[in-house]
C-alpha cells in the first residue's frame, strides 16, 4: 500500500489532467518507483487512481520500454538495439553486456543488482551505441568502457535511481 502523501499527489496528478489517460503514465512511474516495479497491488492501486481499467493499464505498462510488470534489478540496463545503435555496433554492445554479467538480454543477475533489457531508441542517436543505467545515458560506449562503468557500479555502493 502507497503512503497516503504519495496516493494524494497521484490523484491531484489525475484530477488535474483534461483525460485520466493524460496522467496515467505518471502514475505508473511514481507506482513503480515506489515498488521497485509495477506489482499486481500497484497496477490495482492505479486503475483506482486514475478510473482506467486494469486492462487499459496493463495494456500501457506492457507496451513502454521503461515500465516493468515483473521484478527487475537494482539497477536497470536499458541497451538500444535501434537502427543507429544497431548500425555503430549495438548487437556487439549487447553480447559484451551479456558477457560481463553473466546473464543473457531480459534476465537479472543472480545477486539481483542489474537487469539487462533491450530497448528502443533512447533519443542518444547521436552517442549511438547508447544505453542506460538507473536512468542515467551512457554513449557511444564500447566493451570497455561498459567494463570500466559496471565495475564502478558495482564497486560504489548506492547508487541513485
Ligand atoms: S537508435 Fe539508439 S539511441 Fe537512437
Amino acid at each position: 500500500m502507497i503512503p497516503a502523501d504519495l496516493k494524494a499527489a497521484l490523484e491531484r496528478r489525475a484530477a488535474d489532467a483534461l483525460n485520466p489517460r493524460e496522467a496515467a503514465v505518471d502514475v505508473l512511474k511514481s507506482l513503480q518507483t515506489h515498488y521497485g516495479w509495477l506489482t499486481d497491488q500497484a497496477m490495482d492501486e492505479a486503475a483506482c487512481i486514475t478510473g482506467l481499467s486494469p486492462l487499459q493499464l496493463e495494456e500501457l505498462a506492457t507496451f513502454y520500454d521503461m515500465l516493468y510488470r515483473r521484478p527487475v534489478g537494482r539497477h536497470v540496463i536499458h541497451a538500444c538495439d535501434s537502427i543507429s545503435c544497431w548500425n555503430m555496433g549495438g548487437s556487439s554492445l549487447m553480447r559484451s553486456l551479456e558477457m560481463l554479467l553473466g546473464v543473457a538480454a531480459g534476465e537479472t543477475t543472480p545477486d539481483g543488482l542489474f537487469t539487462l533489457l533491450p530497448c528502443s531508441c533512447l533519443g542518444n542517436c547521436g552517442a549511438a551505441p547508447a544505453m542506460m543505467i538507473s536512468n542515467r545515458p551512457y554513449g557511444p560506449v564500447t566493451a570497455e568502457t561498459a567494463a570500466a562503468l559496471l565495475k564502478e557500479i558495482r564497486g560504489s555502493g548506492p547508487f541513485p535511481s
